[in-house]
């Protein structure tokens, strides 16, 4: 199989999609690997070092699409480069389809094979392939929630700690799952005051179990979040249902009762948002403010840090790459139960549930 890694250009995105182990992997497979011209400086990896694990390096996009089977990329397409995508392609990558309609349609006209890396699940319920890019997110919630809230940043003047005799920072945290509990390690690292809220009580029994008296954890629902998130100095958004958009849990009356200067890291907003206030922003202006509460939602924040998550993400996608090259997508998608629930767009139709019910299309599910 020829696979292309194109370079990413979203808006700050420095990951890669695939790293010299991945290439070294492929082409020790018999495979073909191509990449686009400085597709990994972002991450330290120049062309000569793809070459020397056997790559063949392409200058331009375009020549990356039209000639792989299979493109492997961090981030969705963006409009520019719905045309250069074409009917059979695999498409593998993170997709968020359930938030965005247009890239959806896109993906249905091109009829492209769109395996999406967040609703890769196992029997046991996890997302191994969201699973690193949330633990980077959710570490970086913390830290950025803590920036922000710093005077020469616009926030309120506070340090998420304190220090003795003076008052920490509220941090509260919508959703226990792996953004949830990584960035409660960070602000419980830094001595906040750390609230946790969760519809799964078997997740708040554990944070409970690891925590202890550390965290304080509710039961999620309207009151309490509307309790917790207007006593919060920092409130970080970190719900998911899987492969469906995210519930808008804070509402804009919430916000309006927050103290000016306090901050909103909604990092559930590749999914639309758990606050009603959020929209999207960029790495290039990440916030914006309202009723003096500032918000920050920037969907790609592991691509601030693309050393880190470029290898911890290349670490579990490249199993599946492999298994995809090796077999051929049907084949793959018929042996692993996982990788099939990873399929988004098939035959130009949407082939998960979740996505095809936020969106009203219809939906066909993968036959194998
Ligand atoms: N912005 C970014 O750069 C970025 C990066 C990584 C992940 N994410 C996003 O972060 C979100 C969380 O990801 P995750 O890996 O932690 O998911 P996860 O599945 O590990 O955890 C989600 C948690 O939300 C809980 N939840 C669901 N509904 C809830 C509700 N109404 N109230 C409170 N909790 C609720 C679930 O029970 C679960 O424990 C996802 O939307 C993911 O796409 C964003």
């Amino acid at each position: 199989m020829i696979v292309g890694v194109p370079k990413e250009i979203k808006n700050k995105e420095n990951r890669v999609g695939m790293v010299i182990a991945g290439v070294r992997a492929l082409t020790q497979a018999g495979h073909k690997v191509l990449v686009q011209h400085n597709a990994g400086i972002g991450v330290g990896i120049g062309d000569d070092d793809y070459r020397k694990a056997g790559a063949t390096i392409l200058e331009g996009s375009r020549e990356i699409f039209e000639k792989s089977d299979m493109i492997v990329k961090v981030k969705e397409p963006l409009p520019e480069e719905y045309p250069l995508l074409r009917e059979g392609q695999i498409l593998y990558t993170y997709l968020h389809l359930a938030a965005d309609e247009r890239l959806t349609k896109a993906l249905m006209e091109r009829k492209i094979v769109g395996i999406a890396y967040e609703t890769i699940q196992p029997s046991d319920g996890s997302l191994p392939l969201l699973a690193p890019m949330s633990a980077v997110a959710g570490r970086m919630a913390t830290q950025i929630g803590a920036t922000y809230l710093q005077h020469d940043h616009g926030g309120k003047g506070m340090l998420l700690g304190g220090v003795t005799g003076v008052d920490r920072a509220h941090v509260v945290i919508l959703g226990g799952g792996v953004v949830g509990i990584n960035s409660a390690k960070m602000a419980v690292g830094l001595g906040a005051r750390v609230t946790m809220l969760d519809v799964n009580v078997h997740r708040l029994d554990y944070i409970s179990d690891i925590f202890g008296n550390e965290i304080t954890t509710l039961y999620s629902n309207n009151e309490q979040i509307e309790k917790a998130v207007t006593t919060a100095d920092l409130v970080i958004g970190a719900v998911l249902v899987p492969g469906a958009k995210a519930p808008k849990l804070v509402t804009r009356e919430m916000i309006s009762k927050m103290q000016a200067g306090s901050v909103v890291v909604d990092v559930a907003v590749d999914q639309g948002g758990s606050v009603e206030t959020c929209r999207p922003t960029s790495h290039e202006h990440p916030t914006y403010s309202v009723d003096g509460v500032i918000h920050y939602a920037v969907p790609n924040m592991p691509g601030a840090v693309p050393r880190t998550s470029t290898y911890a993400l290349t670490n579990v996608t490249l199993k599946y790459a492999l298994m995809i090259a090796n077999m051929g997508w049907q084949a793959a998608v018929g042996k692993d139960e996982a990788l099939r629930k990873g399929v988004n767009i098939l035959n130009g139709k949407v082939a998960y549930k979740q996505v095809a019910d936020d969106l009203g299309l219809p939906f066909e599910p993968v036959r194998v």
